[in-house]
Parts: C-alpha cells; structure tokens; sequence
C-alpha cells in the first residue's frame, strides 16, 4: 500500500502528551486544525501546534476518533511494519505458550491496540486463521495483513469475520464475513486442552470463540468435581459448562440464541458429556428466574451490558437483578464467577451492583479471586480501553 500523506493533522497541546504517551486514538475534539480537506482520508503528520512532528497516523473523517496513530516514526515502509508487528506478536504468543499460560494450537495472534496493530484482530484456531478488521486503516492494509499471514506464519485455511458496532456505526463500514483462501467450512472444530470445540467463523462472535476466556475456563474448571452443580448463564456454544463437565459436574447452560445453543449440544455430544449437561434456550434474564434448584458454581459472563458511560445508569438495575438471583441460587458457600466485557462498565459500579445484590439478599459474600483476559489479549496501561474483561470469583459464606 502506498503511503501518500494526505497532510497535518494539528492536535491540541492538552493531547500531546498523551499521544506521546503511545495513546493510539486521537480524538475528533483533541484536533484544532488540518492542512487537507476534512473529508479526505488517509496517511497524515500529526504535529504539534508548534507544527512539530509527534508521529504518524491514519485519518478517516467519519470517525469519532478520526486519526488512528501508527508509528512514531517519520521514515517507515508500512508493508515491512505491518509483517514485523505481527512476527513480533506471534513470537509473543509462542514465549506465552512456552510457559504454559496459553493453548497451544489455538490463541489470539494479534490483539489490535496492543500489539501496536490498531484495529486489527488475527485469531489462530488449529489450521485456520479469523481476521476480524474494525477501521478504514486495516481496511486499507487488508492486502498485507493477508500477505503475512501466508509467508510468515505460512497460513493455508484464512477467513475474515469483520463486524461489529465500531466497524459499522463509527467508521462506517459494512460487515464483511467470508472465506479468504483455503476451505474454510461451516463449524470449525478446535481441541482446546483435552476439550473439543465446534464453533461458526462467519456466524459467530468474536472470529467464532471466545478465547479472552480460555484461562478462567481453567480456573473455573479448577474448582469443579464429580457431584457438583453448575449454572452456565450466557453460554455461547458451551465453553464454562461442558469445562465443568468434564470435571464431573452437573450443569445447566442458558443461552439465548438458538443456533447457539443447537451448538452446545453438538459439543456436549462430543465431548462425551451427554449425560451431564442439560442446554435450556432462552433469555436468561427470564430463565434464570425459572430455576428451582442450587448450585455449588454459578456462572455469568453476559454480553456487552452497558455500551457507554452514560447508559449505566439505565443498565445497572437489570444487572443487579440478575447477579441477585444468581447468589439466590447458591447453595451455601457456592461461588458466583462473574464477568462483564463491557470496558464502560467501570470498576466501582460493578462491584456495587454486586454489593447491592447480596444486600438485598442480606448474605455476607466475599471476593476470592479477580480475573480478567487471557494473557494473548494483553493489555497497555497508557490506552486503558485494552483491558475490558472483568471477573470476579465471589464467594457466598456463612452468616457467622
Ligand atoms: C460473552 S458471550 C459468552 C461467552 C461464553 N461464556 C464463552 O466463554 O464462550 C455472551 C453470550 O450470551 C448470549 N446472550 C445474549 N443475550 C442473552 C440473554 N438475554 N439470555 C441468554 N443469553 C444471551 C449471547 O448469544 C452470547 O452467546
């Protein structure tokens, strides 16, 4: 790809020590002026308002964050950036597995923002690679990252999941979900530890698994054993329950969608987990109100809750309610694991809603372990939208 800068883009002095700071969005309010027309897009200086150069960037005018910022670097050529940036990560990841913290045959290669990649997801499941593109600059690099994929990671089987509401409202592109090179079918179907796996590359989320979860499977599993009960809620195509299972616990798993939950049943079947685990399909919100029975472990890992700041106010009580019938649901000193994706759900009103909920219930509970992403989605400290998986391992105790 050709990198013909468009122009300057001039950001505000309150921004600059962030951008210098490897913040990679530059916001549509932090820019005071550019030298182009503003509806252009493409490769731009960013600089100071003293007209001095801060780093390189990617413009695209319909975005809320219009620059997305490269390299720090005046002199590069984008093709040889892009190969080493994802060399360098997929080094990243085989130290990671050497140390056993990741799965072997199926890890997050590239994680967008932190691997200095803005925007771009590569996925490794087995043979296959999933692609997720959520803006215009890797829209533009598509091309290479490709190109990458099939010299230096030698990639046979490649197809690109790209959706989403960033992708769609924000940069304005449509959804894009196809086979790129090799024979991608219908399920892809992964072994994850002793576990398998068949999930959708084109139909379902992220690039067709959740690996951001794969070590609080572990954890989770960890704690289970043979005549345990286990609630799943929110359980896509299976993962925490048929982990429980295996372990020899008695699980039930809610999930909304039917196709996923017709999945779930595929991989009890083959998992040998047939007796085990019973799929209920529907709202869990509703479901979970249904339930007559207790449980050693409940689980809840709800999708995207509160998708901005201001819409946690109107959020919260759902979430509450439902966190509420899940300690309800405990026996006593079961274990209530849950998690919430959504980076603008803060900190401190998901652990109230938490403290609300067993107040309502007057149980004393207590927090035993904190979780978060798996270790092939790290996160940077200086652009803290990286890290938006939050868990916690909450513990229901005895009124002493
Ligand atoms: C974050 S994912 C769960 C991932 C899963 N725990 C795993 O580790 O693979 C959330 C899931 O909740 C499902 N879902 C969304 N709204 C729901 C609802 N109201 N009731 C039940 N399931 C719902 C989605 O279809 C999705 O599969």
């Amino acid at each position: 790809m050709s990198m013909k800068i468009i122009g300057k883009v001039f950001v505000k002095p309150k921004s600059e020590k962030k951008i210098k700071n490897f913040y990679l969005w530059i916001y549509r309010d932090e820019i005071s002026k550019v030298s182009f027309s503003r509806e252009m897009e493409g490769w731009v200086d960013i600089v100071n308002d003293r007209g001095e150069f801060i780093c390189k960037g990617f413009y695209s005018p319909k975005s809320s964050n219009p620059v997305k910022v490269f390299s720090y670097d005046n002199d590069f050529d984008i093709n040889t950036e892009v190969k080493k940036r994802v060399l360098f990560s997929f080094e990243n990841r085989k130290k990671m597995i050497g140390n056993g913290v990741l799965d072997k045959n199926n890890f997050r290669v590239v994680y967008s923002e932190s691997d200095f990649l803005p925007g771009l997801i590569i996925d490794k499941y087995g043979d296959f690679f999933g692609i997720q593109i959520r803006n215009r600059l890797f829209e533009n690099l598509k091309d290479v990252v490709v190109d990458t994929l099939l010299t230096l990671l030698e990639a046979k089987n490649i197809y690109e999941r790209s959706y989403g509401d960033y992708r769609e409202k924000d940069e304005k592109l449509e959804p894009r979900n196809i086979p790129i090179k090799g024979s991608i079918p219908s399920l892809i179907r992964i072994r994850e530890e002793d576990i398998q796996f068949v999930f959708d590359p084109l139909r379902g989320q992220k690039t067709g698994f959740f690996l951001d979860q794969f070590i609080n499977r572990k954890i989770v599993a960890a704690m289970c054993h043979k005549g345990m009960k286990v609630l799943d809620v929110f359980s896509y195509v299976g993962g925490f329950g048929i982990y429980c299972a295996k372990k020899g616990a008695d699980v039930i798993s809610i999930e909304k969608n039917e196709y996923y939950s017709d999945l779930i049943k595929e991989n009890i079947k083959s998992n040998g987990v047939k007796d085990r685990v019973r799929v209920v399909t529907g709202d869990a919100f509703e479901k979970i109100k249904e339930i007559d029975e207790k449980f050693d472990i409940v689980v809840l890992d709800p999708p995207t809750f509160v998708k901005s700041l201001s819409e946690s106010r109107k959020r919260l009580p759902m979430l509450i309610d439902l966190i509420k019938h899940s300690l309800a649901l405990l026996k006593p000193e079961g274990k209530l694991i849950i998690f919430t994706c959504s980076y603008n759900l803060l900190k401190e009103h998901f652990i109230a809603s938490i403290r609300i909920a067993a107040m309502e219930l007057g149980i004393r509970i207590r927090v035993d372990g904190e979780l978060m992403q798996s270790p092939d989605h790290p996160w940077v400290i200086q652009m803290p939208e990286t890290l938006y998986l939050k868990g916690l391992i909450v513990s229901k105790l005895p009124s002493f």
